[in-house]
């Protein structure tokens, strides 16, 4: 399959062959994004999911073939006509020293000023709306150095989020997050899309890509084995044939999408000894 049979929407590479001096990771790659679409890339480590995230959003040019935005080669946009259009937040980011919080949000807004338009009061909402979403209004003092890293993710994706811009290319959002946090995240991705904007998450966790994409991508190096619709395209197969994993696949309780049990190398169930007298009376009680 290839994402040419869902149409193509404002974003999309087309044969695209990526590489790093002499290292080609995808070759001849092709991909849509459906507009509207909440699109999920999965894959193992090092197949180019960020590579491809990364040419998507004109940072990597390709050595061959191109990338569409708006139906203009990636390329001839400058810069501040991609950050409008399309906010990235990358794997791994630095923080410039000694910036704050609200100064690191705030600077998601540089796409939507100019020598004419300065800082404005549409700005402020907006920086003051992406901390909210982000829940760091709390932190909007403090130095970005100086977070945890669950705090500082949120941060970058506050910043993303102040970009508004209508394309989100996000890559492993939710590292660093803790559970609450990253069901948080997803929820809150989910409701953007609601609302009409396009995602695109990078993500590890197969049973969160299972129930939030509605397009889901599966890469294996660096070329699509599978996409569509999670339901129809995850099975045992699949995640054998991408990770290399054996698992039971049965459906979520909560949203009914594939849920993926790993089997591992574990195939007795595991006794736990514990020894303690403490456990011994509770047991005994019980
Ligand atoms: N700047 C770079 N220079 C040279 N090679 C690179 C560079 N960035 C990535 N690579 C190589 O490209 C390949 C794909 O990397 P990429 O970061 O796209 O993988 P990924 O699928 O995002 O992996 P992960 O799940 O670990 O983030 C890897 O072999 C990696 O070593
Ligand atoms: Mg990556």
């Amino acid at each position: 399959m290839t994402g040419s049979q869902f149409g193509l929407g404002r974003l999309h590479a087309d044969n695209v062959t990526l590489r790093y001096d002499e290292r080609t990771i995808s070759r001849n790659l092709s991909v849509a994004v459906p507009d509207g679409s909440f699109t999920v890339i999965v894959g193992p480590n090092a197949c180019g999911k960020s590579t491809l995230l990364r040419a998507l959003s004109r940072l990597l040019v390709p050595a061959s073939g191109q990338v569409i935005l708006d139906s203009r080669s990636i390329s001839d946009l400058s810069a501040k006509d991609v950050a409008r259009r399309l906010g990235l937040l990358p794997q791994s980011s630095i923080a410039p020293e000694g910036i704050a919080v609200a100064d690191l949000v705030a600077r998601g807004r540089y796409p939507h000023q100019s020598f004419f338009r300065q800082w404005s009061k549409a700005d402020e909402e907006s920086v003051i709306a992406a901390m909210e979403a982000t829940r760091v209004t709390d932190l909007s003092g403090r130095l970005v150095d100086e977070l945890s890293g669950g705090q500082r993710q949120r941060v970058w994706i506050a910043m993303v989020l102040a970009q508004e811009t209508p394309i989100l290319l996000l890559d492993e959002p939710t590292t660093f997050l803790d559970i609450a946090h990253q069901i948080e995240l997803m929820d809150l991705l989910a409701e953007l899309n609601r609302q009409g904007r396009t995602i695109v998450a990078v993500l590890h966790d197969l049973n969160h890509a299972c129930r939030y994409a509605s397009h889901l991508i599966a890469m294996k190096d660096g070329a699509i084995v599978a996409e569509g619709n999670p339901s129809a395209i995850v099975t045992e197969r699949l995640v054998k044939d991408v990770f290399g994993l054996p698992s039971v696949i049965i459906p979520d309780p909560v949203s009914n999408t594939p849920l993926i049990v790993p089997k591992g190398r574990q195939v007795a169930p595991v006794v736990h000894l514990d020894t303690s007298a403490r456990a011994g009376k509770e047991r005994h009680r019980d």
